[in-house]
């Protein structure tokens, strides 16, 4: 055990800062093993009284302390490990602080830090605390003058946030650059990046005429992938002015590209840095998936600008206020680039993968939390996602328009200011004067909740259509009694032609309505229903919910095969494949031989045939649901009998319809040069699904089909198709692609990531062996957390049925990485443990073991409080 248990910190116990900063100076002078870090602070006490000032610090050295010039004695501050506490200060004076730190013995990727061999800086949430001491908390913002002295030689290029308003040459071959951001800004979004790298450049007018220099820092060699990334980077400023009104506010926007990055990217002020897998990609490196994320992940980091930068949060309760607005933010660009109906659908499939089984488990927790012990624990896909769905509710809710006064008011309140989420709601509120008093439950009550139609029934006489709904939110972690929400579900209902009936709800007639379910019951009637309808419920996934419908399944293959809404189309296939492999799990586990359902083939193959639907649309219809999704709907998760149903339902499809997908796969070829375009990549994503369904229709001819494809592959998307689905069937055919690829891909990390990530998501029951043997491969790096991803994060998220094999090798396996890179990376660590807290959704044979193997690692002496969190939590 621990001897000091790590504490929680509470919403409740918010304190407005004692101290306001009016400006501070900071002045590196970088060594890598020994940096030295002066920052002045320029303080003012808040209101009268006599607070002391608390800073926060942590593995600093500790110089020198003057307040006013005047050098502190050793008695007259206190230092902790985490604290350094000043006492009987005068109401306003100037601050400087001497310290020292370590970039090269930085392994958490937190603070001040070496990549490569350049320098670099994460901050949020608590870094700036591990770079010098002071108020790290983002209600403390001021303004920033940084002065970087730096090797000339080796760090040519020397940058911080704002504006470059000198640089010098120094003796010894150093030099220096001093920047200035006129923002003021909290701690969290300094950034300071040094070393020898190539850039990119580009410039950008505003709306108003202002232009814009844009730079992308990579190492040398890289120039050449970046312009995916600068392209996304001007789309994105564009359609912030024309959707948001939002226009870029300084001359300069630089992103530096890292290989060591805890996670995605980073929006600090004019100097975004990123994870290089989200820059770097050309039309012989990216996949579509790649070219993607980049294209949304560049749009994120740059629309915080506004929605976090410029309107910042009060705490790291309120965290959602800028990332869940965010996110919507980016999703809404995506769509707009792209299609709007295949983006919904790929967001609600990871919505349900990663959200919804976080919801029911044991780190359940509301958009807005009221308590955590680490905040790194809280960048979660409840913060994230679903708080991005809370924000498209009230654009349901409030449309468009209404919506986007709501912003501009935010901005009109809240520009330079650190906020709450009620702050943002008020706002939307008072713009658009629609209650959502009601409504904001949704920040504060955790869990998915539950809807049934409890009754739908139609009388031809009156042509009325009454539709009773039911909501229950089932308890979850920390909180036991839960109350209805308002929950806004657009709805539409068929005819027999498919057609969408203009009908009348609340005396308002039209083809589609928005029901306001508040209640626990509630009924809605509509009138002037001509035909007895199929009811297409919670359309574009209006509300994050589990929906029954109960709906038959001749009702559901209607709606398959024609709901004008492309979202319930999709949704009608996955609920109807999903309750078919409910039915066949229960089969396997009784002995029995799987019942094929053949309507449902025969749905599959109108769509297969449909040549009227886009064929991105047509990849995501095609898809049988994941595993992770079939598991949702089962109260104890038999992850062999899911697998086994799953696969023979893919094989009836596919052994059904094998000559129509032989046909998509000839004719769905993108002729010309490979471009990242929408288009390419949905008839690249089609063809592929249809290769799947021609390697399970025939397992003893698919090695050599798979083989034969990535051979003639052009393009990266290809190529990785071809490699994730031969990794199932080990052999000479699987090894001659596997080094093919190696071979021609070793000196590229970013690349051998999806090599990594192949292998460890096969279905072969020796899997892990391999995964412990490529750890040992020289493209693996333990201490590189993209690599860790690739390899063991596939395995134990992406690999269902491998990771819980029922001995328990898979827990013990994770077990030990955590124990073993929790030492160096907590952050990381702590995020890779997720699964094992899955443990009560398994059988008790399993059960036991994810629970000795959670068990384990919370027996380790000194533990960080970011695993220390997730572990205890997820034992109780
Ligand atoms: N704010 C970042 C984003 O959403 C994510 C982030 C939070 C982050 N903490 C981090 C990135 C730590 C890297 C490391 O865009
Ligand atoms: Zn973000």
């Amino acid at each position: 055990m621990r001897v000091d248990q790590p504490v929680a910190i509470q919403l409740a116990d918010y304190t407005a800062p004692a101290f306001s900063v009016s400006r501070v100076e900071l002045e590196f002078d970088l060594e890598p093993e020994f940096t030295l870090v002066t920052a002045t602070q320029y303080l003012k006490r808040c209101d009268g009284g006599n607070d002391d000032l608390v800073l926060h610090g942590e593995e600093l050295g500790l110089n020198s302390i003057r307040v006013n010039g005047r050098e502190l004695r050793e008695d007259q501050f206190t230092l902790t490990d985490e604290l350094l506490t000043l006492s009987d200060l005068p109401d306003e004076f100037t601050l400087t602080i001497q310290n020292t730190i370590n970039p090269a013995a930085n392994t958490r990727l937190e603070g001040l830090y070496r990549s490569s061999t350049m320098y670099c800086t994460q901050c949020e949430a608590e870094g700036f605390r591990r770079i010098t001491y002071f108020m790290d908390r983002p209600d403390v913002m001021t303004t920033y003058k940084v002065t970087i002295r730096a090797d000339k030689e080796t760090n040519p290029v020397l940058l911080s946030n704002g504006n470059n308003i000198e640089n010098g040459e120094l003796e010894g071959g150093r030099h220096y650059a001093v920047w200035e951001d006129p923002h003021a800004k909290p701690s969290y979004l300094f950034a300071l990046v040094a070393g020898d790298l190539a850039k990119v450049e580009d410039t950008f007018t505003t709306k108003s005429g202002q232009d814009v220099t844009l730079r992308i820092f990579v190492e040398h060699g890289n120039e050449t992938r970046c312009d995916y990334a600068m392209d996304s980077l001007k789309r994105s400023m564009r359609w912030d002015e024309t959707r948001f009104d939002l226009e870029y506010d300084l001359n300069i926007f630089n992103i530096v590209a890292v290989s060591d990055f805890n996670m995605g990217a980073m929006e600090n002020k004019s100097l975004n840095i990123f994870n290089d897998k989200y820059i770097l990609a050309d039309e012989k490196t990216g996949t579509d998936t790649d070219f993607d994320l980049i294209e949304g992940i560049v749009a994120h980091e740059y629309f915080h600008n506004w929605t976090g930068n410029r309107v910042t949060c009060r705490d790291w309760f309120q965290l959602s206020l800028k990332e869940g607005l965010t996110v919507f933010r980016d999703q809404e660009f995506s769509g707009d680039q792209r299609s709007h109906a295949v983006k919904r659908i790929e967001d609600v499939r990871m919505l349900r993968a990663r959200q919804f089984p976080e919801d029911a488990g044991p780190l359940s927790h509301p958009v807005r939390p009221e308590s955590y012990i680490e905040i790194n624990n809280f960048y979660t896909a409840t913060v994230y996602e679903k708080g991005a769905e809370v924000i498209r509710m009230m654009h349901t809710l409030l449309g468009e328009e209404n919506f986007q006064k709501g912003m501009k008011l935010y901005f009109e309140r809240h520009d330079g200011q650190a906020v709450t989420c009620d702050d943002f709601v008020a706002a939307m509120q008072d713009a658009s004067g629609f209650d959502l008093t009601h409504f904001k439950l949704w920040y504060s009550q955790s869990g998915t909740p539950n809807v049934d139609v409890k009754s739908a029934d139609y009388d031809q006489e009156t042509q009325r259509y009454s539709l009773t709904l039911r909501q229950e939110t089932k308890p979850t972690a920390g909180q036991a009694s839960k109350q209805s929400l308002h929950i806004p579900l657009r709805v539409g209902l068929l005819g027999e032609a498919g057609e969408d009936q203009k009908c009348y709800l609340d005396g308002v007639e039209a083809s589609e309505h928005l029901l306001h379910l508040k209640e626990e019951e509630q009924t809605f009637v509509f009138g002037n229903v001509v035909t007895k309808p199929v009811l297409s419920l919670n359309r574009g996934f209006t509300a994050p919910i589990h929906l029954k419908t109960g709906q038959s399944q001749a009702e559901m293959a209607f709606l398959m095969g024609n709901d004008h809404d492309s979202f319930n189309r999709w949704e009608a296939g996955q609920q109807y494949a999903a309750e078919l492999l409910t039915k066949m799990v229960a089969e396997y586990q009784t002995g029995k031989d799987f019942s094929i359902d053949n309507d449902f083939v025969a749905a599959m193959g109108h769509i297969a045939r449909n040549e009227d639907l886009e064929p991105a649309f047509k990849a995501c219809a095609l898809k049988l649901p994941s595993e992770e999704f079939v598991s949702e709907q089962m109260d104890l998760i038999d992850v062999d009998a899911i697998h086994a149903a799953r696969e023979a339902l893919r094989v009836a499809v596919a052994t059904a319809h094998r000559a129509v997908f032989e046909e998509i796969y000839d004719h769905s070829t993108v002729h010309g040069v490979f471009e990242p375009t929408a288009e390419q990549a949905g008839l690249r994503d089609l063809r592929n699904t249809a290769l799947a369904y021609m390697a399970a229709a025939d397992a003893n001819e698919a090695p050599a089909l798979l083989k034969a494809h990535y051979e003639a592959a052009d393009n990266m998307t290809d190529a990785v198709a071809g490699m994730r689905l031969i990794t199932d069937y080990p052999g000479e055919m699987k090894k001659a692609v596997f080094d093919h690829f190696h071979d021609i891909w070793k000196d590229n990390a970013i690349v051998m990531d999806k090599w990594l990530g192949a292998q460890a998501i096969s279905s072969h029951p020796d899997v892990l062996s391999d995964v412990k043997t490529l750890m040992d491969h020289p493209v693996f790096n333990f201490n590189n957390p993209n690599r860790l991803r690739a390899l063991v994060g596939s395995f134990c998220i992406g690999n269902m049925v491998r990771f819980h094999a029922a001995d328990g090798s898979g827990y013990n396996f994770l077990a030990d990485i955590i124990i073993r890179l929790d030492k160096m990376n907590p952050q990381v660590s702590a995020r890779l443990a997720g699964p094992l807290g899955q443990w009560k959704r398994f059988d008790e044979g399993r059960q036991i073991k994810m629970k000795s193997a959670l068990q384990r690692v919370a027996d380790v002496d000194g533990l960080s409080r970011d695993v220390f969190e997730v572990v205890s939590k997820s034992l109780v």
